[in-house]
């Protein structure tokens, strides 16, 4: 076991053997790790969580997050990289590792999840783009085994068919549970003899989507399949991940029911920012993190905190900055703060008083955070 800090926290990673490495398309590849029986607790997992995989390579540790592509009923533990670039870790990953090698892999994390109801009859629409197909598999896996009454549609874009990652278990899925699972291909820089699946999955196409695919309800004659969406699940870059939940929330999706994954550092709000705040000026902030005490005098509460933090060059835990994936979170113990968006922290956690940093806005002269905590 090796130890390491991560986006501000000491994470652990275990040795995990390979079992198997295939490559999906020609910079898309697959990981399927073996867990041996005394960690089997620690890497259960649910559906849309991801883990975090450290390497080497010329004496220098490479950290990255992948998502877990397997649904928990099939006791394993798989991912699906893209290789961006010759540089990047899966780059990496993808030339020095083969099946039989060992990786240090942390236990499962992240909250791109939803609570399991098999009694219940529910439509769930998923959009995904690229490699962000990979959590959104993992759901599709676990809902269509777990819940009988549910069905499911997916709109999955790529750039070309080439790109197409997981076409194969996808159709087999869709044939296997054919009337409750359809699945949507498109394309942005392939021609299709339907110009309907060319294109972006944006917000434009959302209201194709909604217009000409998810209308008549065979299962209600007086709504549509749009009106029964109980949950939607996106899955891609930023841009992508702001249009669409924008749209479907415009489109009177609760922003409860729409989740999303992000899988680089997206520097804008998902959601527009509404309200509007008094202003404060030489807002003294204090933090605890790693055990070290930090303190600096923020200008005022224009920019949220941890953006502020970041540009004075203070060491702070993020990944997204959209308040999304929870590396920011912290325990307000003093001052007041507006938290414009949480995708992350539960109603409970926010009761005992725990902030997302990267969505705060000052509303004191002082302000005190701890990221230390467990
Ligand atoms: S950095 Fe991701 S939630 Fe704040």
């Amino acid at each position: 076991m090796k130890q390491q800090i991560y986006k501000g926290k000491l994470t652990e990673f275990h040795p995990l053997k390979i079992a198997k490495k295939q490559d999906l398309t020609k910079n898309t590849f697959s990981l399927e790790f073996e867990i041996p029986t005394d960690l089997a607790g620690l890497f259960s997992f649910d559906a849309g969580q991801y883990v975090t995989v450290l390497t080497e390579k010329d004496g220098a540790e490479y950290i990255n997050d992948y998502s877990i592509t397997a649904a928990p009923f099939e006791n394993k533990i798989s991912l699906g990289l893209k290789i961006n670039s010759d540089k990047s870790s899966a780059s990496l990953i993808h030339n020095q590792y083969n099946e039989g090698d060992l990786m240090y892999v942390s236990k499962p994390a992240g909250r791109f999840t939803l609570v399991s109801k098999p009694s219940e009859f529910r439509t769930i629409v998923g959009f995904a783009a690229g490699i962000g197909i990979t959590p959104i598999l993992s759901h599709f896996k676990n809902i269509l085994y777990q819940e009988p009454r549910t069905r499911l549609f997916l709109f999955y874009g790529n750039k070309n068919f080439e790109n197409l990652a997981y076409r194969e278990e996808l159709d087999q899925l869709a044939r296997f549970y054919g009337d409750r699972l359809q699945i949507y291909y498109f394309f942005s820089q392939e021609n299709t003899s339907n110009s309907f699946f060319s294109g972006r999955i944006d917000e434009k196409k959302l209201n194709l989507i909604i217009n000409q695919i998810l209308h008549l309800d065979d299962t209600d004659e007086e709504s549509t399949i749009w009106d029964a969406v109980d949950e939607v699940l996106i899955c891609g870059k930023g841009k992508m991940i702001k249009s669409l939940a924008n749209a479907c929330y415009h489109h009177g999706i609760p922003k409860n029911n729409i989740h999303f994954e992000l899988f680089e550092e997206f520097n804008e709000d998902i959601y527009p920012v509404e309200k509007e705040f008094p202003l404060i000026e030489n807002i003294e902030v204090e933090y605890t993190m790693l055990g070290k005490n930090f303190q600096t005098e923020l200008p005022d509460n224009r920019e949220k905190i941890l953006q502020q933090l970041l540009i004075q060059k203070f060491p702070v835990p993020y990944s997204c900055k959209s308040g999304i994936c929870g590396s920011c979170e912290c325990f307000l113990e003093e001052g007041e703060v507006e938290l414009l968006e949480n995708e992350y922290l539960t109603e409970k956690e926010e009761a005992q008083g725990k902030i997302l940093a990267c969505m705060s806005i000052a509303k004191t002269k002082k302000i005190k955070l701890n990221f230390d905590f467990n």
